[in-house]
């Protein structure tokens, strides 16, 4: 069988938004006549996916046609697959001040300039609609409807030229944008990659499901979301060394390529799933692990929901084959790791630990169990929640 060399990018192109040359210059120069919108952190990582590709076909927030498509068929407007409304809020006032086809410099709450927009649509939204047909809840106790709310519900719309692209503050040395990533796999003469989303450190069952996945393709993209994640989630520069760890101690070095996901997680299970695995196509994945509730939160979703929703797709539109996995725990009388798939025993038998239970543990200083955690995690994991409880109060 011949397989391509590089899967293509979602809507054919590797989308680049960072202006470059005499577009800079002249964009600068403009500045101090443009009005601004002040751009809180997701934005700003929103503008970074944008520029870098990752959110390709994307160049820019999205329009108000595309919007409506997306919310209500999970497409844009030309009929192509995606998932998440990529938007930027505007308060009334400031929209009552903008223009169509008037450029807009967006601008962080550090004071950068980060990006011009063109304005191509101002459009009032209904969230509730956004916020049923996206998240499957209208509840403001979802993170991602929370999120949503806090916001306005005007929207402006259009391509983005990026002019500053905002710098990581730790671990530069994991940041790749998707062209970066497809040449290092080219160069690895990886021609199967599977990439793995991650908001959490790497425990068993991801190990287990990434192995098991690695058995089949020639190398793994481990790509943890570092973008904005909910307070109790384990904050990602612990869990970046967690990675490294985890990495150096049980992975062939020539198999595993770490890089950061710079998007911010909005916990919206299934539709997630779909911009997950379509992002990584963009960064040079071939195939995507799909495990128990991907991408959720609490009991929105069922387990196997964020992996149903890809039958509504046919495989060519997706272009990148998802990977789906049951519920893996360890089983002790199977004495290793196993799914209802693979294992006939009692539940009894498995060791299953809730993230509430895991993150006690971890509080009290005790390594969950070496079927649940490998002890280089949990030791970093415990080190990082004194840390992390010292110098900013906050949970992990
Ligand atoms: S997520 O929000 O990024 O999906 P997490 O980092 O916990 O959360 O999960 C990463 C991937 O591993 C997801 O595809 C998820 O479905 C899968 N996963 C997590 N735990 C398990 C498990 N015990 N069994 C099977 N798949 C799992």
């Amino acid at each position: 069988m011949i397989e391509q060399e590089t899967i293509a990018p979602h809507g054919g192109q590797l989308i680049n938004r960072r202006a470059s040359g005499q577009l800079t210059t002249e964009l600068k120069q403009q500045l101090p006549i443009l009005k601004s919108i002040t751009i809180d952190a997701w934005a700003l990582s929103d503008i970074n996916c944008i520029a870098i590709g990752a959110f390709s076909p994307l160049t820019g927030f999205l329009n108000e046609a595309d919007y409506r498509s997306v919310v209500q068929n999970i497409r844009l407007a030309n009929g192509l697959v995606w998932s998440i409304p990529i938007t930027l809020a505007v308060s009334e006032e400031q929209a009552k001040t903008l223009q169509i086809g008037e450029k807009v410099v967006l601008t962080g709450e550090n004071g950068i300039d980060y990006a011009v927009i063109t304005v191509e649509s101002i459009y009032e939204v209904d969230q509730l609609l956004e916020a049923q047909n996206v998240y499957k809840t209208t509840d403001i106790a979802h993170p991602g409807v929370a999120k949503l709310m806090q916001r306005s519900n005007i929207y402006v719309g259009g391509p983005i030229d990026v002019i500053e692209l905002p710098q990581p503050e730790r671990f530069q040395e994991f940041y790749f944008d998707p062209a970066q990533t497809r040449e290092n796999f080219k160069n690895k003469g990886w021609r199967t990659v599977v990439g793995f989303q991650t908001r959490n450190p790497v425990h068993r069952a991801h190990e287990y499901i990434q192995k098991t996945a690695m058995e089949i393709v020639d190398g793994l993209f481990l790509n943890p979301l570092v973008g904005e994640t909910k307070s109790d989630d384990v904050p990602a520069d612990v869990r970046m060394r967690s990675y490294i760890a985890l990495l150096n101690a049980y992975y062939p070095k020539n198999r595993v390529f770490l890089g950061v996901f710079p998007a911010a997680m909005r916990y919206a299970g299934p539709r997630e799933a779909i911009f997950h695995a379509i992002v990584r196509k963009n960064y040079g994945c071939t195939h995507f692990i799909v495990g128990r509730d991907h991408a959720g939160v609490g009991d929105y979703y069922g387990t196997y929901e964020a992996q149903d929703i890809f039958r509504n797709f046919t495989s060519a539109e997706l272009g990148i084959t998802p990977l789906f996995f049951e519920h893996s725990f360890f089983c002790k009388a199977c004495g290793n790791m196993a799914s209802s798939k693979t294992c006939p025993h009692d539940k009894e038998n498995h060791v299953h630990l809730s993230g509430t239970k895991v993150r006690e543990m971890l509080r009290d200083g005790l390594c969950p169990p070496e079927e649940f955690s490998r002890p280089e995690v949990a030791k970093i994991l415990i080190e990082g929640i004194r840390k992390t409880v010292v110098t900013e109060g906050a949970g992990i």
